[in-house]
């Protein structure tokens, strides 16, 4: 069937209503477009899940900063469209700026604790933004499911906060990371690399490779890890680190050993000219 796409808030709650009244179950992938094989991963988990699903498009200026690329965040809205369709989406919700954020609009969503940490640090105000548009996504677009991928370890982490202490009725799933041939994951932003950039943006996931096979050997401290991981990626891109992160997987709460049985979330972000890449890889120690 041909993917619909709706642009009006009411149409969409509308259909949600339908949707509900005749028992179906829904499924929501929040993207901000640009659509690659990560996104449409989630597509695919979510039709398993549910019986029918809509994909929201919306590049949300409160989770960008003032120096940050919202202007330029790339757009395709033909391709998306294909994209969604193929992926099993059945409706392509594209709201406008003015509705979503309309003047006057005053009601924001605050994540507290942890999005102190991490992303939330070296971007501030960016969990603010990303839990108020999910807030308002949820509550128009009405899913009983919602996927969101690992490779925003972080923003899935404030999702499910969210989620519980706001009692959204909807069951959270975080699908894995999907990555290029040579090991990069999959992201909009990787269309801002020049070709020797994005040769060399492969270091993020060669650190954290290498970061994983030192746990296997053995290596308990934090520190000489998150050390040989940067000499990695300095000696091999131009890559200028923001951080490295070594975290309990559940608090996200920096850890300067990681003892046997723990699950440890290896994080990074690493700027290579303007552009920003975020890696991340789960292990149990
Ligand atoms: P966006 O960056 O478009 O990502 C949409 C979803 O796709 C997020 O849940 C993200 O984690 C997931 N995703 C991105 N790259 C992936 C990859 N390589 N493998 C698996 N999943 C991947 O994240 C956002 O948009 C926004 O913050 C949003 C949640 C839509 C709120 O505005």
């Amino acid at each position: 069937m041909a993917i619909r796409v709706v642009t009006e808030l009411r149409e969409m709650q509308k259909i949600a209503d339908d949707l509900r009244a005749s028992g179906k179950r829904i499924g929501v992938v929040p993207t901000m477009g640009f659509l690659h094989e990560g996104h449409l991963s989630l597509m695919r988990i979510a039709r398993k899940h549910s019986d029918f699903v809509i994909t929201t498009l919306f590049v949300n200026p409160t989770q960008f900063g003032p120096k940050e690329d919202f202007a330029r965040y790339p757009r395709d809205f033909e391709r998306d469209r294909r994209l969604a369709e193929e992926a099993g989406s059945d409706v392509l919700f594209m709201p406008t700026t003015e509705d979503i954020y309309p003047a006057g609009y005053a009601t924001f969503v605050n994540v507290e604790g942890i999005t102190d940490l991490l992303e939330g640090k070296s971007r501030p105000g960016h969990f603010r933004g990303v839990a108020t548009v999910v807030a308002k996504l949820f509550n128009i677009t009405k899913p009983h499911v919602a996927v969101f991928g690992q490779k925003d370890a972080q923003q899935a982490a404030v999702i499910r906060q969210m989620t519980r202490d706001l009692n959204f009725d909807i069951q959270i799933i975080v699908a894995p990371i999907v990555r290029e041939a040579d090991g990069l994951a999959m992201s909009s932003r990787n269309s801002y690399l020049s070709s020797q950039q994005r040769k060399e943006a492969v270091v993020l996931f060669e650190s954290l490779r290498l970061a994983e096979k030192r746990i296997a050997e053995g290596v308990v401290e934090s520190s000489a890890m998150r050390e040989e991981m940067a000499r990695h990626m300095t000696k091999f891109s131009a890559g200028e680190i923001d951080y490295i992160s070594i975290a309990d997987h559940e608090t996200l709460s920096e850890l300067d050993q990681m003892s046997k049985g723990k699950t440890v979330l290896i994080s990074m972000a690493v700027r290579f000219g303007t552009t920003r890449l975020i890696d991340n890889i789960v292990v149990k120690v």
